[in-house]
């Protein structure tokens, strides 16, 4: 496994408070594991992010909090959202932004994600964020593919290469929509190329601008399950962005078991 390897866990809206703790202990039984060389970060729905950190802390488990997403302001009327500096009050370090779950629901549009981006990176007070970019669909060609990934990130990161905002606290997630909860992952070979192909964008999009010499982590997500894991991470690779696979008691076991 890459050293320190983030492991993030989206718990999307699929677990409920009660299992909350059970889950939280096997991250304990597995903590000599993990510290080996794995950082878990756990994002729980907004209003279980409080019941996750008194669980966290209860226990000194080994992992820190995430959200599922945020505003793109501080403050202001926006009914139903929440600010990511509150999210930072409440112990979250990181938060996941332009998930495609949220894309293609409309949810999210590239303005959104480019503000969100430029609003958590333009402070250190504020969590760090994890951009989610993928293909919607399985694309024939790498260049096409590619040509996607590549408008994705130019979109989410223009205002942050623009305004020369360092970079040292971005985190990327590679999630093509149709490997998302589906059980068919991207096969190694892809996922190499893709990594390589957005390792190079983002160093064409900041060379020279603050934080490059820091190497931005480019993390997989899609159908990660014990059966892939270890293959992912050991490929070169940032982590992996779990979602099923994380949010039963059973299926973390057998997950952590394997690490
Ligand atoms: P999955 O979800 O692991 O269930 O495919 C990943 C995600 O949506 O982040």
């Amino acid at each position: 496994m890459t050293s320190h390897a983030m492991i993030v866990l989206n718990w999307k809206m699929n677990v409920p408070k009660e299992r909350i703790t059970p889950l939280v202990r096997l991250i304990v039984k597995n903590s000599l594991k993990i510290s080996r060389g794995a950082h878990i970060i756990i994002c729980p729905s907004h209003e279980l992010i409080t019941v996750t950190a008194d669980a966290l802390k209860r226990s000194h488990a080994d992992a820190v909090l995430g959200a599922q997403n945020c505003a793109q302001t501080l403050w202001g009327a926006h009914t139903g959202e929440i600010s990511p500096q509150s999210l930072k009050r409440l112990g979250c370090s990181y938060v996941i932004i332009g998930h495609s779950e949220r894309r293609v629901s409309g949810l999210d549009s590239d303005e959104s994600i480019r503000e969100k981006i430029e609003l958590l990176l333009g402070s250190d007070d504020l969590p760090a964020p994890i951009l989610c970019i993928g293909e919607r669909q399985r694309v024939k060609s790498d260049a096409a593919a590619i040509k996607a990934l590549t408008a994705q990130i130019t979109t989410a990161l223009k205002g942050v290469a623009q305004k020369k905002l360092p970079v040292d606290r971005l985190i990327i997630a590679y999630e093509p929509l149709w490997a998302i909860g589906t059980g068919e992952p991207v096969s190694l070979d892809v996922w190499r190329a893709r990594h390589e192909a957005i390792s190079r964008v983002i160093q064409k999009l900041f060379s020279g601008a603050p934080g490059t010499r820091h190497i931005v982590p480019i993390l997989y997500g899609g159908s990660v399950s014990e059966k892939n894991v270890r293959n992912f991470l050991e490929t070169p690779s940032g982590g992996v962005l779990i979602g099923g696979a994380g949010q039963q008691v059973d299926s973390l076991e057998r997950l952590l078991k394997v690490l």
